[in-house]
């Protein structure tokens, strides 16, 4: 993400080539296992705290169609480490003196580095369908793999640009979901009509078939998106809105704002699926809906989100009904990421 121009493009090109269909069919069958795995753990008929509990989910998630393979005791560690790295990039103290944020995010950082530098030629030797394997096999134009420093840093970089995103997408759609009864129907009934018995793993075929739960997701996006704030440098002077911007300005694309235009989105603050149907969203700015960002630095990791989002949809709302208190209004902090300062509190009730 930090990178521009001829370097990006490569690099781009290069990490493309894991998010094509065939990797990403791999991908779906970790998730379908891991999220059945990770449901049938959570409580039944008592509240609790949905966002904790959809972080740890995503974490173990990204850990096992990212890194495969069963990692043991070491796993734990990687995701400690994870933890701490990201928490650390928005650290108030920016050095890392003893016991502040910033020293836990560089020792993980040390750690994840000596982690994944040491696993490369063993993946090299014998393959694998998750993520961090393939980046092991990819190659530069000229045919050349890709060095341990990029492999590593593009593991990182994935590890962290998939985690909190995923968290908070999926704990707003399930906050809207929750709070409109009606619309969670509608996603059940879709979901419903597959013919497939609940508990079945989503075959990958599928995926086209989510179109009520697609929009469903998109909304809880629009209304909460993710990354509240993109950074961009400004390429040549321009002008907007009477403001005079020169080359090599820092400036901010703000998804929030352009979420909320109502010339765009009449009655922005309503929750209303519909707005991604086929004839309404015809004719409406490309740049109108940018929860992925776009351009040329557009998420890599869209068909990714969508996938997850739609395979979690699949498993939670065929076996669970969510609800939240009445007169219940969770309060949401919107920055760094978009989450709910108290959790999340919802019950499940099999359906
Ligand atoms: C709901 C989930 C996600 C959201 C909302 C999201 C959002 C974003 C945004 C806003 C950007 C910056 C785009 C720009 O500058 O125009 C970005 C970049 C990126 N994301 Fe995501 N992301 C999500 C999930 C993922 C996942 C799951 C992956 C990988 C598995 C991923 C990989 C990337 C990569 C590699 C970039 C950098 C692309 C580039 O600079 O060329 N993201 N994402």
């Amino acid at each position: 993400m930090l990178l521009d121009f001829d370097e990006h493009r490569l690099h781009r090109r290069a990490l493309a080539v894991a998010f094509k269909s065939g990797p990403m069919q791999a991908y779906l069958g970790e998730l379908n296992a891991g999220i059945v795995a990770g449901l049938a753990r959570w409580p039944r008929r008592r509240e609790f705290k949905f966002y904790p509990a959809i972080k740890q989910l995503t974490l173990d998630l990204a850990a096992t169609s990212f890194l495969g393979e069963e990692l043991g005791p070491e796993l734990d560690k990687v995701k400690r480490a994870f933890i701490d790295m990201v928490a650390a990039s928005i650290a108030v103290i920016r050095k890392p003196l003893p016991g502040t944020q910033m020293r836990r995010g560089t020792r993980g950082r040390a750690f994840i580095v000596e982690y994944f530098a040491r696993q490369i030629p063993r993946r090299r030797a014998r393959g694998g369908q998750d993520l961090f394997s393939r980046l092991c096999h990819l190659t530069w134009e000229d045919g050349s793999l890709l060095s341990n420093e990029q492999i590593v840093d593009h593991m990182s970089f994935l590890m962290m640009a998939a985690h909190d995103t995923l968290t908070s997408s999926l704990t707003s759609f399930v906050y809207r979901l929750a709070t409109h009864p009606a619309w969670q129907e509608e996603v059940r009934r879709e979901l419903r009509g597959f013919g497939l018995a609940p508990g079945e793993p989503l075959p990958f075929e599928r995926l086209d078939d989510f179109v009520t739960t697609e929009a469903a997701f998109k909304e809880a996006m629009r209304l909460t998106p993710p990354v509240p704030s993109i950074p961009r440098r400004a390429v040549r002077d321009f002008e907007f809105k009477g403001f005079r911007i020169p080359a090599g300005t820092n400036v901010n694309v703000n998804p929030l704002f352009t979420h909320y235009m109502p010339e765009v989105w009449p009655e922005p603050d309503r929750y209303d699926p519909t707005r991604f149907g086929t004839a309404a969203s015809r004719g409406r700015h490309k740049f109108a809906f940018v929860p992925f960002g776009g351009g040329a630095h557009m998420c890599l990791g869209l068909n990714f989100s969508h996938m997850q989002a739609k395979c979690f949809a699949w498993h939670f709302f065929n076996r669970f009904r969510v609800s939240m208190a009445k007169d219940y209004r969770p309060s949401w902090s919107m920055w760094p990421i978009p989450y709910p300062r108290d959790g999340l509190k919802v019950t499940l009730d099999a359906v």
